[in-house]
């Protein structure tokens, strides 16, 4: 039976290879994103043809009506990608942005579980799902700058595990998709305002991750055996590992 995907925050980076890894492997698919325009060009570029939902996914209304109104072959999501997220500033907490600070928790957190809560009763319902948390290693190993960015992931960790607990005794899955450095999508750009420069000097000198390799990552987790949870799966680089614990010498 073909499975329905709903990917959140398709029309870019993770989300648009991940659709386009799915596609052509003849999973049905269902793109949200804000921008129409970038979804609709991606749509065209698939074999068949997806649902569309152009959506904030802080904005719980428009959610809601969206997915009440889904298709009649679309209505039955068997897995929920939460991907659309976002880091804003690399600034210490003291200097960083309150917007900023808003925007990632309502995005990474508040619309991630308001997803996850419109859609989680009908997955029960049938007894049949998956959930396929974004998550970042920034959820996980705390950086300076990371602040509310990481605080944020690792809200998407811990929520991922307690799914899992409140799941258990039906047939839904849920995993915490967990990855490193990667290029190829407009994050960094996101991250720093535009300040396209400064992105890009991220990924100088080293070989990261490219979106096709998360791809393939979701496409692995989904396709285990129905027994099979996958709870974290963590990519990195192979230039990337976690760098230890800093100590603050007063040499003064
Ligand atoms: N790139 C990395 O190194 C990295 C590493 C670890 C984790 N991640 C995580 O991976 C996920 C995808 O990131 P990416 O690298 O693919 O970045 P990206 O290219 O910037 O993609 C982010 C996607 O999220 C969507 N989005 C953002 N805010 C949204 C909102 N309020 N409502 C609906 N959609 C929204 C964007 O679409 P619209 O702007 O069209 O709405 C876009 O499609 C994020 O959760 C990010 O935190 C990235």
């Amino acid at each position: 039976m073909t499975k329905t995907v709903l990917i959140t925050g398709a029309s870019s980076g993770f989300g648009r290879a991940t659709a386009i890894e799915l596609d052509s492997a003849g999973y049905q698919l269902v793109l949200l994103a804000r921008r129409k325009d970038k979804l609709a060009e991606l749509a065209d570029s698939l074999n068949a043809k997806p649902h569309i939902i152009q959506a904030d996914i802080t904005e719980r209304e428009t959610l809601t009506t969206a997915l009440q109104n889904l298709p009649g072959s679309f209505k039955h999501i068997d897995v929920l990608i939460n991907n659309a997220g976002l880091a804003l500033g690399v600034e210490p907490t003291q200097n960083s942005r309150w917007e900023d600070w808003q925007t990632m928790i309502s995005t990474n957190c508040a619309g991630l579980a308001s997803m996850t809560h419109l859609l989680v009763p009908q997955m029960i319902e049938r007894n049949r799902g998956q959930i396929i948390n974004v998550g970042s290693t920034a959820g996980l190993h705390a950086y300076k700058g990371g602040n509310v960015y990481g605080a944020s992931k690792a809200f998407v960790d811990h929520f991922s595990m307690s799914l899992r607990a409140d799941l258990l005794g039906t047939k839904v899955r849920v995993t915490n998709l967990i990855p490193g450095l990667v290029e190829g999508t407009e994050f960094s750009q996101v991250r720093y305002h535009g300040d396209e420069q400064s992105a890009s000097q991220i990924y100088d000198h080293c070989k990261p991750l490219q979106p096709d390799d998360i791809a393939r990552s979701i496409r692995w987790v989904i396709e285990q055996p129905e027994h099979m949870n996958v709870n974290r799966l963590e990519v990195m680089p192979t230039c990337q590992a976690s760098a230890g614990l800093a100590v603050h010498k007063d040499t003064a």
